[in-house]
């Protein structure tokens, strides 16, 4: 595919905020073909410890979805990436690792079933995907083993409501084929959130969270059960949660008179869907599994990283890497930036600043509350009985996602959101 090369010489690692948000990379240490460690940040544990996996019940262990993936799944159709007018290749986004790009794919054989298919049908099956390409010269070995993982989930029974569609590894281009879901959760809140702002403050409203109440309940059991299943059934633990990790897909709505189901005021309108696998992890408790994945996070974005991963990064730190308990953090500050409409938290702080408080991130209600937006998360209120368990500060004793997933279904946690006005 023209121009879809990697860069030859590898950027600069050092801090910095990438396009989605990203705070520092670091590369990962095992896997044979992965390149050595590249940045000064945090020592790397050459000890393959894996932090173990909360235990899941009975019930939840017998599903876990257990396969050692060695190869990927290939994707050997041709790629033509989309132009805009000036000829540029049309981006749907970027990351610390890569570029995505907007492309179409075009068969390159003709399947058996369209060989007798008559003139008149049409049969142009080329299809618009998003391209992942490497975008940095050590990306090559992150993308090929985010590959592994994806297709190790695209196996998992259960993918289609939780991941977004993986259509292969392009070995030419290093790059990873996926279905085009081109709105990301960050981009979503950002957008919402400019448009509540240039509203004049409602009373009735002002405690809610800023997606409206029922849509808020309706995102986040949908995100927790994607993350309950991606740790209790896939045993993939994904490390770079965030609203940027995470893709919209519409829920396709029918028109009619008899449509009056909750696809209306109730419900969050796209379907969640966990994206960007290159800092996933095998936590699988089959030792059949090792070697899948690598041990230590490739990337981590401070806002949204649990307190002991930045704990583990530490030089001489001592500590384990981080485990699944991360995520189930990761995926609480998501939630309560979409329920302030603050992307990225701490609205106005410096990236020193937001560290500083990402290291002590079991008092993350607190410092929400000390920000403007954050009355939007009243004590005791629904958004806190919900986040509030999965923020704990020793990750052994934080709410797993499978318990998560009882708490957001349940009712009792929805009463109210406990507060009695202005
Ligand atoms: N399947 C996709 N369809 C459309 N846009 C995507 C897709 N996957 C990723 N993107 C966009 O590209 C950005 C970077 O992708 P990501 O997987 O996060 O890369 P990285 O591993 O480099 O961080 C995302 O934040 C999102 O905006
Ligand atoms: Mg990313």
């Amino acid at each position: 595919m023209p121009g879809m090369t990697p860069p030859s010489s590898p950027m600069q690692l050092s801090l910095h905020t990438g396009h989605d948000g990203k705070g520092i990379s670091h590369t990962s240490t095992s896997g044979s073909s992965l390149t050595p460690p590249v940045t000064p940040i945090g020592k790397e544990s050459s000890e393959r410890i894996v932090t173990p996996f909360s235990e899941p019940s009975e019930e939840h262990s017998t599903r876990l979805f257990k396969r050692n993936i060695t190869t990927p799944l290939h994707f050997t159709d041709e790629l033509e990436p989309c132009l805009d007018e000036r000829g540029r290749r049309v981006e749907f986004g970027e990351g610390v690792w890569s570029k995505v790009y907007k492309a179409r794919s075009i068969p390159t054989t003709t399947p058996a079933t369209l060989l007798n298919t008559p003139p008149s049908s049409p049969v142009n099956a080329s299809r618009v995907v998003a391209v992942k390409a490497p975008r940095r010269g050590d990306a090559g070995p992150i993308l090929k083993t985010e590959a592994l993982i994806l297709t190790r989930l695209a196996l998992t029974p259960g993918h289609e409501n939780h991941i977004v569609p993986f259509h292969g590894f392009h070995a030419e281009t290093q790059s990873l084929v996926m279905a085009a879901v081109p709105l990301a959760l960050s981009t979503y809140i950002e957008e919402a959130a400019n448009r509540v702002r240039n509203q004049p403050i409602a009373t009735a409203t002002m405690f809610d969270p800023f997606l409206g109440p029922a849509p808020w309940k309706d995102l986040a059991r949908k995100l927790i059960t994607s993350l309950g299943w991606l740790h209790h059934t896939a045993g993939i633990m994904h490390g770079d949660v965030k609203p940027h990790s995470i893709l919209l897909r519409p829920i396709e709505v029918a028109e009619g008179p008899d449509n009056n189901s909750n696809n209306g005021l109730n419900a969050f309108r796209y379907e969640p869907l966990l994206a960007d696998f290159s800092a996933a992890i095998d936590v699988s408790p089959d030792p059949a599994s090792e070697g899948n994945g690598s041990k230590m996070l490739s990337s981590f974005t401070a806002p949204f990283s649990a307190p002991e991963v930045l704990k583990s990064l530490r030089p001489d730190s001592g500590n384990p890497p981080p485990g699944p308990a991360s995520d189930v953090f990761s995926l609480a500050a998501t939630l309560l930036a979409a329920a302030t409409g603050d992307v990225l938290l701490y609205p106005g702080c410096d990236f020193r600043r937001r560290n500083l408080m990402a290291g002590e991130g079991h008092q993350i209600l607190d410092f929400i509350r000390s920000f403007g937006n954050g009355a939007r998360v009243p004590r005791n209120g629904f958004v806190e009985r919900l986040v509030r368990p999965a923020v704990v500060k020793d990750p052994a004793q934080r709410i797993t996602a499978i318990e998560w997933v009882g708490l957001a279904e349940e009712r009792s946690y929805t009463r109210s959101n406990g507060v009695e006005g202005p």
